[in-house]
């Protein structure tokens, strides 16, 4: 395949762009451009390479005209179009797996700090105030963890929270049972699960099967006082109805990376971060030296495959 003219549309590491630049692929980094200059610019390049902010809608794919790869430098392909991409023979590439050690340990993170209240204490008494008992927290050995997705991410997590001494149960359609006891997880069905988690954590896709996975019907069936960490999408977890369950008690606690909307606009969405029994953090999982550097060398190194090989077949 001919690639010799690159333009990077998010801030992906410096890495990616060395690398492509040692095989003379021509680079262009252009962050953060407005829709129409996109569209504008976009058919003088033969790939595009994102992260996150940059949507490739389908009249952006449509302007490509010389287009022939679109590059995520991440795990999700959320915010490319890769049908109206793979009607016109674009190739989606990203980089599962790359991020995942970061989103797990961010996700661990998460789970402790919501267990001992690390993010109001620590406000708290950043305001001047010394309010030892109001933060008191729980235990984390002996409470039940139930993970939903037991892929790249999820499996990492219950290999890390078993340390703590937590058990682990897990739901995934296509990991046996067999397969996550290799990592001690039980394998339940949802049933099940419900109502034995004390925490819940969710690292599956956003596919309509689990869009509103855990939602008011699903807190009703849960221990009161569960807490839930989503690491994964936003609208996994409906946010009105963890909004609700967090107002009446029956979820003691979110912490909560990502959301439907992103950056968030909606008003439920705003109230959910600002309220006290919830910890959020602006979609940080993969955002860590290791995770970024290996994922920008990750996506250079499949461009720079994808034109040695059709150099390879012209000889
Ligand atoms: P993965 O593909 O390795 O694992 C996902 C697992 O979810 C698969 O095993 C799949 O079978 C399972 N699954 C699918 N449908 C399911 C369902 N209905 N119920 C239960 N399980 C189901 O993916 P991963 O790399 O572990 O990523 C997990 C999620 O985390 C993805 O949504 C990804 O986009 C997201 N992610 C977020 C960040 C971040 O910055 N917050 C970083 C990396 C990945
Ligand atoms: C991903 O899909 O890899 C994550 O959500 C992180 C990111 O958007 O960079």
């Amino acid at each position: 395949m001919d690639i010799t003219k690159v333009l990077v549309a998010d801030a992906v590491d410096a890495s990616c762009v060395d690398l492509l630049k040692k095989f003379s692929i021509q680079v262009d980094c252009k962050y953060k451009l407005p829709k129409e200059q996109l569209i504008a610019e976009i058919p003088n390049y033969n790939a595009l390479i994102v992260r996150s902010d940059t949507k490739v809608t389908a009249d952006v794919i449509a302007a490509g005209k010389n287009l022939k790869v679109i590059g995520r430098a991440g795990a999700g392909v959320d915010n490319i179009d890769v049908k109206a991409a793979t009607a016109k023979n674009i190739l989606v590439l990203n980089t599962p797996g790359g991020n995942a050690i970061s989103a797990c340990e961010l996700t661990c993170s998460l789970i402790t700090t919501l267990a001992r209240n690390v993010v109001p204490g620590a406000a708290s008494l950043k305001a001047g105030r010394w309010d030892r008992k109001l933060y008191s927290g729980h235990e984390l050995y002996g409470k039940t963890l139930a993970i939903l997705g037991l892929g790249r991410i999820g499996k990492e997590v219950a290999l890390r929270m078993q340390a703590w001494g937590m058990r682990t149960i897990g739901y995934d359609p296509i990991v046996s049972a067999e397969d996550a006891k290799k990592f001690n997880v039980e394998s339940l069905t949802l049933e099940q699960i419900w109502p034995q988690a004390d925490y819940i954590t969710v690292h599956t896709p956003l596919i309509p099967a689990t869009r509103n996975l855990i939602c008011s019907a699903v807190f009703n069936k849960c221990k009161k006082g569960v807490r839930i960490i989503n690491v994964a999408r936003g609208g996994i977890i409906n946010e009105a109805d963890l909004l609700a369950a967090l107002n009446s008690g029956q979820c003691g606690g979110a912490a909560l990376d990502v959301f439907e909307q992103e950056p968030p606009v909606d008003k439920i969405t705003w109230e959910l971060i600002k309220h006290d029994k919830v910890v959020a953090t602006p979609h940080l999982g993969a955002s860590t030296t290791e995770a970024q550097i290996r994922v920008a060398v990750e996506i250079a190194e499949q461009i720079v495959a994808l034109t040695k090989k059709s150099k390879e077949y012209s000889v």
